[in-house]
């Protein structure tokens, strides 16, 4: 990990529900794998809106020399993120935590993005491509004027070629994105890895399907971090032992199985 400023490249709205991030990469540095995060330390919040507490978001691309993120403008922090105008510098500390684990030989790649977990999905995904895996891709999203245009071409291309789930109906599968890859009648055997990204009923239900399956299933959780170096516990999720794991020192990638759902 290291901490930089990195110059904003892009930063504007890419759907009503998310904006889109991107900001040089140092020359040198270890690039970002799918399921890493970074955290970025706001400016322009007040004292009372946690100024001094950095925020983490996760990588959704990585170009060689810029770094990507989709976010949510949703609190003090990340509304003061989506203000910083283009030339302007972000304080980083990146890559943080562990990536999703490559998929066996054999497996049959089943990725499932739901809410803003659809960053990670489209990383994976469009590495999986690089790496001429195969793999299906399933997004969620809450209606139809969410789907979002990105305007980087190797995560179009992923968006385009998905396949799409809608809670209203409005386009594609009507339901959630974890129904949909359920109703796929293709994919549900157990050579099937499961790979998601997305609020935690969506990765429980990830995991039940999994169970279900007797597959693998890999999930990256959503956790509020205030240190993202592993050291204050802010961040704990249940472990299936009945202890806690990090979701930033530990994760926040975990298999399905090392974590309790009934939390
Ligand atoms: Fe501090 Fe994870 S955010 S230990």
């Amino acid at each position: 990990m290291t901490r930089f400023e990195g110059e904003i490249i892009v930063n504007r709205e890419i759907s009503p529900a998310w904006n889109l991030l991107g900001f040089a990469w140092p020359p040198g540095k270890a690039p970002p794998l799918p399921g890493q995060f970074f955290t970025f330390l706001p400016r322009g919040v007040e004292y009372g809106e946690s100024a001094l507490l950095r925020r983490p978001l996760a990588f959704a691309w990585h170009d060689g020399s810029r770094a990507y993120s989709i976010f949510q403008a949703k609190g003090p922090g990340t509304k003061s993120l989506a203000r910083r105008r283009v030339g302007e510098s972000i304080d980083v500390i990146a890559p943080l935590g562990n990536s999703f684990p490559d998929p066996d030989s054999g497996e049959r790649s089943v990725l499932a993005g739901g809410g803003i977990g659809i960053g990670p999905m489209l990383f994976l995904a469009a590495r999986l491509k690089e790496a001429g895996r195969d793999f299906t891709l399933h997004l969620g999203f809450r209606t139809k004027s969410q789907v979002p245009e990105i305007g980087l071409d190797a995560l179009d291309r992923e968006v385009s070629r998905a396949k799409l789930a809608t809670d209203d109906g409005s386009l594609g599968f009507q339901g959630t994105v974890i129904q949909a890859v359920a109703r796929d009648k293709d994919e549900s055997c157990a050579d099937a890895h499961l790979f998601a990204c997305g609020p935690k009923p969506m990765l429980a239900a990830a995991a039940a399907l999994a169970d279900e399956w007797n597959a693998q299933a890999h999930v990256s959780v959503e956790q509020w971090m205030a240190c993202g170096v592993g050291a204050c516990n802010g961040c704990v999720v249940p472990a299936a032992d009945g202890g806690y794991l990090r979701a930033c020192a530990d994760g926040p990638v975990f298999s399905s199985r090392d974590l309790s759902w009934e939390q």
